[in-house]
């Protein structure tokens, strides 16, 4: 490819932005500033967004054909551009176009993760080189969820879900995720655990999980979602789907169910994708939307990475 070639490509870019599920959430207290106090495992699964940007000559614009999607500067997308931007001290613009898969308010990280792969894209288009160390700051500025995708795969969350650890065992399963089409707000199921929170200085389960890396065994069992008493009874219609979908996908063989984040998705965790394509098959027949993928590990997640933004002719800047 020609230099003038490749700078000219490099003023679109197209690029992936992956979902998460939660493997696990404690929820220890209530913090001053008003977030609570986090114990998670995030883990990158394939279902993704695509999110197309284009440098234009000033000002952000976003178009999103999905109808829950804001396409103003209360989207986090269009917040991120206008933050690396100005950042940058960079008088151009940003046309940016998402394309949803993930569903939305649905506790997968869709929006934090369109957020910080226009903060990756944007970082390599413009040649910044400030890599996911420099784009922490900005990202935990938009969001408790957005510096976990800076990194993917399996990682420890602490603090507000923003101080992120990857964790050197990376899990490798099969994915069934349920949508259950219901918009959740997260800060409304927060708000709900309040009243019944007791503050912990510390929980073992996650603890117990990540140091069972040492010692052999998984026991994914013992994972609970603080949140998910509060969600369902946020929106006590998915209580049924829930309890639906979970004996469904444990008689098709998962070894794990959890509701994700704040919901609504519910998800399961496969060895085998002769077991998920199974538990697909039974969610449908029970009219309930199923997606199946695999999960992400941090290599796969920082290679899919690498290539999107080499396609463009874009440095990536990864391995800083
Ligand atoms: O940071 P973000 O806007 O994604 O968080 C959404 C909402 O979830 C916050 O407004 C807050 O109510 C709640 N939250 C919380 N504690 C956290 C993360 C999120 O209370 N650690």
């Amino acid at each position: 490819m020609g230099a003038a070639m490749r700078k000219a490509r490099q003023r679109r870019l197209v690029v992936p932005a992956y979902a998460k599920v939660n493997l696990g959430l404690e929820v220890l207290g209530l913090r001053e500033d008003g977030y609570h106090e986090l114990r998670t495992l995030f883990q990158t699964v394939e279902l993704h967004d695509d999110v197309a940007i284009e440098l234009r000559t000033s000002g952000v614009t976003l178009a999103c054909a999905h109808p829950a999607v804001p396409c103003d500067a209360s989207n986090l997308a269009w917040r991120a551009a206008e933050q690396l931007l100005r950042h940058a001290g960079e008088r151009r613009g940003v046309a940016l176009t998402l394309v949803k898969r993930i569903p939305v308010a649905g506790g997968l990280g869709g929006g934090s993760s369109d957020a910080a792969a226009v903060l990756r894209a944007l970082d390599a288009m413009l040649g910044l080189r400030l890599g996911a160390t420099g784009l922490y700051p900005l990202a935990r500025r938009l969001g408790a969820d957005v510096p976990y995708f800076l990194f993917g795969g399996t990682a420890l969350g602490l603090a507000r879900g923003d101080e992120i650890y990857p964790l050197r065992r990376q899990l490798e399963a099969q994915v069934v995720i349920v949508d259950a089409g219901r918009p959740v707000a997260t800060s409304a199921v927060f708000r709900r655990i309040d009243a019944g929170l007791t503050p912990r200085e510390n929980s073992s389960t996650i603890y117990r999980f990540v140091s069972s890396d040492l010692d052999g065994s998984p026991g994914y069992q013992i994972l609970t979602n603080d949140l998910e008493r509060a969600a369902l009874e946020e929106a006590p219609e998915l209580a049924g789907v829930v309890r639906r979908a979970r004996a469904l996908m444990l008689r098709a063989g998962a070894f794990f169910t959890s509701l994700s984040g704040s919901g609504s998705s519910f998800y399961g965790l496969f060895d085998d994708a002769h077991s998920a394509r199974k538990a697909v098959d039974l969610l449908r027949g029970a009219g309930v939307t199923a997606h199946r993928c695999r999960t992400l590990s941090l290599d796969r997640y920082r290679r899919t990475w690498e290539r999107a933004l080499r396609t463009a002719g874009a440095r990536p800047t990864w391995t800083q």
